[in-house]
């Protein structure tokens, strides 16, 4: 399958200009101004004349058919990945889980199962990781050297769940300094955080904004600190994620001016949201639970001034849905509501909307920090990232005038509710080519259920400078 796009605006992290780009056997063979048909003869042209260009989205924190909270997230490898394809989106790196006393390699092969035969686009896996005995620092370089599995995710909160000590996550940095892998960190302090949570329920404050308010934003400053200092320690990088607080963010700041390679995400719903949703009457503040939570409004401002600085280099989604009959779960405690919120459809539209219409970043950074940045973290780059000749076919014809209302009968999520219901965006995907095929079309899902190939990463190392 060969297929020519004319006249578009391709922009990738660095430039912005108007030519063809021709794709061939899902790779894309040439760029220029005017290809001669003679010679790039296609089995199919889309025009793209008025819109951007774009390297296909790449999400590097999803949680599909993911058990966690007493449920299982409601998207499934199928569901969500067409999802994030309606969204721009043609690469994703989900979450394996090692639990206690179960192996790495009994995880991926459990994960593989759940993406092989559903994907519609391509996938990944980090390893989330809650112990880690003599054996599993073999395993740690196995999953790097056989498998592609290279970034791990540890966890500093969900006590008795995910939450390990500091000798286990100063271990795992150790050991990514031989192997090439990169730890993810969840920073937020789990024994602080239980012990407000069991404060608030001992004096009866069980509605969902407790969730936020026995979550402070310092719990989150301060494991991102001390993240941090292990990392250096270790002599390795670090990646944070889903950072949501100024206090975080400032850790991350003066590590960075120290000149330590550290790194972190955040998400669109700590750019969009805030405290305030917890507020929302009933049990509709349940929506917005999700670890970190959303913070006070005035944390947007900041987080937006991070990525604009480069203190902030991603922008993920942390998709991780549950419908309300499993929010329900938590009714009566809030510390019993499943953690997390939809999003894998929406964020390069909000991000887009909210961030490059709104001048406060350019459309390359845009671009950056949805795919470029994505893929040199987590060993996709250059093959994924970037709209270049030998690089996958992996673009979205993105036009900067379509509108589109969010919500759950406009978006494909599979999912009862959506965080921005009603909200009116401007600029969407019109087309979608995941490896030189077109999956979708105007409003149309036109690809195929397991289309999608597992991603077999390289080294996750950021570039000097990054
Ligand atoms: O609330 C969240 N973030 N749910 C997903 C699990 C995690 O910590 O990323
Ligand atoms: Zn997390
Ligand atoms: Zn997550």
């Amino acid at each position: 399958m060969s297929l020519l796009i004319t006249n578009g605006r391709i922009i990738t992290a660095t430039d912005d200009y108007v030519a063809d780009v021709y794709c061939d056997n899902g790779a894309i063979a040439a760029i220029g101004k005017d290809l001669p048909s003679h010679r790039f003869q296609a089995d199919k042209t889309i025009d793209a004349s008025g819109k951007y260009v774009i390297p296909g989205g790449i999400d590097v924190h999803t949680h599909l058919n993911m058990p966690f909270g007493g449920a299982t997230s409601a998207d499934d490898f199928e569901t969500g990945t067409i999802a994030a394809a309606f969204g721009g989106t043609t690469s994703i790196v989900d979450f394996a889980i090692q639990y206690r006393g179960q192996t790495m390699r009994h995880a991926l092969d459990d994960w593989m199962k759940r993406g092989d035969g559903k994907a519609v686009i391509d996938y990944g896996f980090h390893m989330i990781v809650t112990e880690l005995e003599d054996a599993g620092l073999g395993e740690m370089d196995r999953m790097v050297r056989d498998e592609g599995v290279t970034s791990f995710k540890l966890f500093m909160a969900y006590p008795g769940v995910f939450m390990v000590d500091d000798q286990t996550i100063f271990r795992a940095l150790k050991r990514t300094g031989t192997n090439g892998g990169l730890v993810c960190m969840h920073a937020e302090n789990g024994g602080v955080i239980d012990e407000l949570v069991k404060e608030a329920l001992r004096k009866g404050q069980t509605a969902p904004k407790y969730h936020a308010l026995t979550r402070p934003s310092r719990a989150e400053g301060e494991a991102t600190g001390r993240a941090i200092a292990l990392s250096e320690m270790a002599g390795v990088p670090i990646y944070i994620v889903h950072l949501s607080a100024a206090e975080a963010l400032e850790k991350v700041k003066q590590a960075r001016d120290m000149g330590l390679p550290a790194y972190a995400e955040t998400c669109p719903q700590y750019l969009f949201l805030s405290y305030d949703n917890y507020e929302e009457p009933g049990f509709e503040g349940s929506k917005y639970v999700m670890s970190p939570p959303l913070r006070e409004k005035w944390h947007q401002d900041v987080l937006w001034k991070g990525l604009s600085k480069n203190d902030l280099q991603v922008i993920s989604t942390d998709h991780c849905p549950f419908c309300m009959q499993e929010k329900a779960l938590g009714k009566d405690d809030f510390s019993k509501i499943p953690n997390g919120a939809p999003g894998i459809e929406t964020r390069l539209t909000l991000v887009h909307n909210g961030g490059v219409r709104s001048g406060r970043i350019s459309l390359n950074r845009f671009v950056e920090v949805c795919s470029t940045t994505p893929a040199r973290m987590f060993g996709l780059f250059p093959r994924k990232g970037t709209i270049a000749v030998g690089s996958d076919a992996d673009i979205v014809i993105f036009d900067p005038d379509r509108k589109q209302t969010l919500g759950v009968r406009t978006l494909h999520m599979n999912v009862d509710y959506n965080p921005y219901e009603g909200t009116t965006v401007q600029g969407s995907p019109s087309a979608v080519i995941c490896n030189g095929q077109v999956i979708i079309d105007g409003d149309k899902f036109v690809g195929k259920k397991g289309a999608g190939r597992f991603l077999r990463r390289g080294p996750s190392r950021a570039p000097a400078g990054l």
